[in-house]
């Protein structure tokens, strides 16, 4: 399987990005370092260089205007191609149009237990409060700063005769013990079933009047007292595959898209011809085209009442 392709923006000494260099080098690391993006004079750049990475250095912000700055970083990202941004030891707060370019493919790491201690000094708030744990946490880069859904955390004990710095030093190990995991899970995710099975049942759920059931075994999304408009379905009677199954207009649709994609799409047994299964476990699905799958099959079924009124509210 292709590695995924990873790029770190860094500000400082980059530890934690020679803690995912490193863990990079092993054989079975499902990715691969393709580019550190960092401020001009961060150590962690020499790092990188030595290491044969190709690097990037941002021009020093202008007072108060970071516009050339932040463009240099979104083209210095295009230009690398990554899947993931990990984002290690960067100290600038990113504009929205760059979150938002690699929403839910942009992590960080953050030295504390979030939702404790967003922001900076968080050794110094832990110790302050009285805390008998810190810890660090790689969560998603969101918008609001250091708010992201937390993707894994580690806790690190407290000692009585902590100072910042000791503590610091401490969560750090933990650090780059933390970050090269969560990043091999991340890149992995599109293969994990239940993951999966938490993005299906997100656009699910998010049509008119949607439910869920269990039938059959697999998790089901319906109408309430309506109709099934899709099925998750994983390894069903061992078939080895994780997928989704949704309404289709009949045998002839149901030919037609096998034929047009035979390793995507496949007729489910015991459905019918009105149903058609799609793969979700061949690590490139479009989820876009998987929500309109969804919500094209929950059409299929709604009473017409409901689709109507959903057609009216899709004009305004
Ligand atoms: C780390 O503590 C990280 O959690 C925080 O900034 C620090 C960066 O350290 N976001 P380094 O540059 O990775 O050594």
């Amino acid at each position: 399987m292709a590695k995924a392709r990873v790029a770190i923006v860094i500000s400082g000494r980059g530890s934690n990005m020679a803690a995912l260099i490193y863990a990079a080098k092993a054989g079975d690391c499902p990715f691969e370092i393709v580019s550190v993006i960092g401020d001009a004079g961060s150590s962690g750049l020499t790092l990188a260089v030595a290491e044969g990475i190709k690097t990037v250095a941002l021009p020093k912000p202008l007072p108060g205007n970071k516009a050339a700055f932040f463009e240099a970083l979104g083209d210095a990202l295009e230009m690398a191609t990554p899947d993931c941004v990990a984002l290690a030891g960067f100290m600038h707060i990113l504009p929205l149009t760059l979150v938002d370019r690699w929403r839910e493919r942009m992590i960080n790491i953050h030295p504390s237990l979030l939702p404790k201690y967003k922001g900076l000094d968080t050794h110094t708030r832990a110790i302050a409060a009285g805390d008998a744990v810190a810890g660090c946490s790689v969560h998603l880069v969101t918008p609001e700063l250091d708010a992201g859904a937390v993707l894994d955390q580690t806790e690190v004990a407290v000692l009585s005769n902590d100072t910042p710095e000791t503590l610091a030093a401490r969560v750090l190990i933990a650090e780059h013990q933390l970050y090269p995991r969560v990043l091999a899970a991340y890149v992995q995710r599109d293969r994990d079933p239940d993951w999966l099975l938490r993005k299906v049942r997100e656009l699910a759920m998010a049509q008119p009047e949607a439910d869920e059931i269990t039938s059959h075994g697999m998790p089901c999304f319906g109408i309430i007292k309506g109709k099934k408009f899709a099925y998750f379905t994983h390894d069903h009677h061992g078939d080895g595959k994780t997928a989704l199954l949704v309404k289709i207009s009949g045998g002839e649709e149901q030919a037609m898209l096998i034929e047009s994609d035979s390793d995507r799409y496949y007729r489910p047994a015991y459905f019918g011809d009105g149903w058609i299964g799609i793969r979700l476990d061949l690590g490139d699905t479009d989820w876009d085209h998987i929500g309109d799958w969804i919500a094209k099959s929950w059409r299929a079924v709604a009473p017409k009442k409901l689709a109507g009124l959903m057609g009216v509210a899709d004009q305004f």
